[in-house]
């Protein structure tokens, strides 16, 4: 099928980690132009700059408006309009924390770049939208399934992706007042084989809480989320999605909370 992605302007944040690389290698190859917005580094990216001169990478933190403002700036003017955002970039604090402990920096950071940086981006996409009318545009925030289940110690976390989903819910009903046929949608990835989740992932006990909730016992690739992103994207594949959050997580049903020993070490307290 054609996913008619070609020539399409996409910007992707958070892009040379590992769901954003993979989600630009797909988009290239799917034909589309993509602006690579990286935060500390380019990474990979730069083999790909030497290969695809439909790539445009500009560095931002995306918690900072003014940063924001000049990725659109260099897209626009570079690639022209933006005809869908991925808004994916995010940080996760590696050691857990309960939250009588957590402390106030912690949980602003976390919410600065998860929530309000996810906020920015899709506010400079609007004004984009505004300045640069078409009919259609897609807007793909990527959400956890953190947001969908909770996590224990990764309360400012969990927060932070459950609060896209009612930013994504209303600007569904925004978008298409600048783009008739746009949509707002969302993947919550579950664990994924990447930089971010590496350290958590050579638990093997950890793994194994992991997959006893997930019926098709594997973490996620990159290449399983990317391609829920892509197809999102796909004004042709997805042309009537809009305001849903696509969970990819093997079909993940919640949490290990207790191993079988803790489960029944309360059963006598009152
Ligand atoms: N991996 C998982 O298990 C998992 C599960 C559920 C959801 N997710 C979500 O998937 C998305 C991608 O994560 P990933 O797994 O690919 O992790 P990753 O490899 O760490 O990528 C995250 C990217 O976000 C960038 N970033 C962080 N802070 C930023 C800021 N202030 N401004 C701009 N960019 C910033 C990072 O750049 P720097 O490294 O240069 O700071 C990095 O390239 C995140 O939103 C994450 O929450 C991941």
């Amino acid at each position: 099928m054609d996913l008619g992605l070609q020539n399409k302007h996409v910007l992707v944040t958070g892009a040379a980690g590992g769901i954003g690389l993979e989600t630009v290698r797909m988009f290239l190859a799917e034909g589309a132009r993509i602006t690579a917005a990286y935060h500390s580094s380019l990474g990979q990216l730069q083999q790909l700059l030497n290969e695809h001169r439909r790539l445009l990478t500009v560095q931002g933190d995306i918690s900072r408006e003014e940063d924001v403002r000049g990725i659109f700036e260099e897209a626009n003017s570079h690639f022209g309009r933006v005809d869908v955002l991925v808004a994916n970039a995010g940080i996760a604090n590696e050691t857990g924390v309960g939250v009588d402990e957590m402390t106030v920096e912690q949980w602003q950071r976390t919410l600065n770049v998860n929530l309000t940086g996810a906020f920015l981006c899709a506010k400079y996409f609007f004004k984009n939208l505004k300045t640069f009318r078409d009919h259609t545009a897609a807007l793909i925030f990527v959400g956890s399934t953190a947001g969908v289940f909770g996590e224990a110690w990764h309360s400012d976390y969990a927060t932070s992706k459950a609060g896209l989903y009612g930013l994504m819910l209303s600007l569904k009903n925004e978008i298409v007042y600048l783009a008739h046929r746009g949509r707002v949608n969302m993947v919550n990835p579950g664990w994924t084989k990447t930089p971010m989740a590496e350290d958590a992932l050579k638990d093997l006990d950890m793994v194994k809480r992991i997959h006893q909730t997930i019926p098709m016992r594997k973490t996620a690739t990159t290449h399983d989320i990317a391609s829920a992103i892509v197809f999102l994207a796909s004004d042709h594949a997805a042309s009537h999605m809009s305001g849903q959050a696509i969970t990819v997580a093997g079909g993940m049903e919640g949490r290990v909370l207790y191993t079988a020993e803790e489960a029944l070490s309360w059963e006598s307290e009152p």
